[in-house]
């Protein structure tokens, strides 16, 4: 009698679900299963394999131990290498330099320059003999109707020597960069620029203050200028001859611009110094990229490696090892030739736009790009699939008993 008695009153406290049919439970079954098994089949894989980071191998030892030679190739620079004063106004070395001879004048005249046969003449040797050191690309333009900027004072009239005189503090201010065109060429490397300035015919001639009558002056990281003072009418063509002193003027500016020692004798001298402090300086700035390309992908583990970056550092550990050699046999244009190489595929790799992205996207910011997007979909495929396992072993647990 008891039986029915605590039946009913088990059913009062907690009514039983209604009876399912094997069949049903097992359909639900296989539905959650297939839902697990394409996030464990599919979901994650694919997840992994997007957003796990490559990684492929570095020499790290060797990449060390070129970064820690503070000799480098054993070459004992202070013994043999030539030493020269460091050259402030030179420009940071540059696999590329882009040149613009730029023709300003406030008047209408002159509208036109022999500026090609100039350069052949004055400036391409020096351009050629540099070849090996760096490449050069060359633009030429004239500016008519050029005035002064507004923040200079512009040149005074000096009664005395009836010289139009331009203070030292003008020069700075002289190139009207608002209204010149000088901007910078596209593309890598940096420009530099040669304006020659003829005054207008009321303000010639124009000269420097306290400088002993000099036309011409260096910006810092810029470029030279000069100033043509022509003497009586103007003409509409400058000629060669016209404008001989001041492309003497621009190539000598060019030739400090681009490091190459004052003090070494000849031109071939110059040059050849020039070219074997470049060989051990490219070697030596390859050598330190190496070194810090190592330590960053020690540090930062999450960062990506791609294939090209590992090709890159071979590449660059081998140059490194064959301009050595040339260095060493004191063959500095084939030095010259791979400490480039080198040095230009390290920087780069070492700039691979691909490796340097994936620095701005560490675990934190994927955790909060996931969790919205996963977690409503997780909660509930987590539940129904706990539940389901627990229902699971009750029934088995009441089979066994
Ligand atoms: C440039 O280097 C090559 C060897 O790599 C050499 O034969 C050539 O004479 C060099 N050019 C100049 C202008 O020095």
């Amino acid at each position: 009698m008891e039986h029915p008695v605590s039946n009913d009153v088990k059913r009062a406290e907690a009514p039983a679900p209604p009876a399912q049919s094997p069949q049903v439970t097992w359909t639900r079954r296989w539905i959650i299963m297939s839902f697990w098994a394409i996030i464990v089949c599919f979901g994650l894989p694919h997840w992994l394999l997007t957003t796990s980071t490559y990684r492929a191998t570095l020499p790290l030892d060797s990449m060390d131990w070129w970064a820690q030679g503070d000799q480098v190739c054993a070459v004992d620079e202070a013994g043999w290498l030539p030493q020269h004063s460091e050259n402030e106004k030179a420009f940071r070395y540059a696999s590329t330099y882009h040149l613009t001879f730029s023709l300003f004048t406030p008047a209408a005249m002159p509208a036109d320059w022999s500026i090609e046969e100039a350069l052949n003449q004055y400036v391409r040797p020096l351009t050629t003999a540099l070849s090996n050191v760096s490449d050069f690309t060359i633009e030429t333009q004239v500016q008519l109707h050029a005035s002064f900027s507004p923040s200079i004072a512009g040149p005074q009239f000096d009664a005395a020597t009836r010289d139009w005189i331009l203070q030292k503090s003008d020069l700075r201010g002289f190139i009207n960069a608002a209204e010149w065109p000088l901007s910078p060429s596209i593309g890598a490397g940096p420009t530099m620029n040669f304006v020659l300035y003829v005054p207008a015919l009321e303000q010639t001639p124009l000269v420097i203050a306290e400088t002993g009558r000099s036309t011409s002056w260096m910006i810092l990281q810029w470029g030279g200028v000069a100033i043509l003072n022509q003497v009586g009418e103007p003409s509409p063509k400058l000629t060669m001859a016209d404008m001989e002193p001041v492309m003497l003027t621009f190539a000598e500016q060019l030739a400090t611009l681009l490091g190459l020692p004052s003090d070494a004798g000849s031109f071939d001298n110059r040059v050849l110094h020039l070219k074997q402090t470049r060989a051990v300086s490219l070697i030596k700035s390859a050598s330190s990229t190496l070194g810090a390309l190592s330590r960053l992908t020690l540090k930062l583990k999450a960062i990506a490696i791609p294939d090209t970056v590992a090709a890159a550092v071979d590449k660059t550990l081998s140059s490194l090892e064959q301009a050595c050699n040339a260095l060493q046999l004191g063959k500095w244009d084939t030095a010259l030739h791979h400490a480039r190489t080198g040095n230009d595929a390290i920087e780069t790799a070492f700039f691979e736009p691909s490796m340097v992205g994936q620095v701005y996207f560490p675990d934190e910011h994927k955790v909060a790009v996931y969790v919205p997007l996963l977690g409503p979909m997780a909660v509930p495929l987590i539940m129904t699939g706990l539940k389901e396992f627990r229902s699971w072993r009750q029934a088995r647990k009441a089979k066994a008993d």
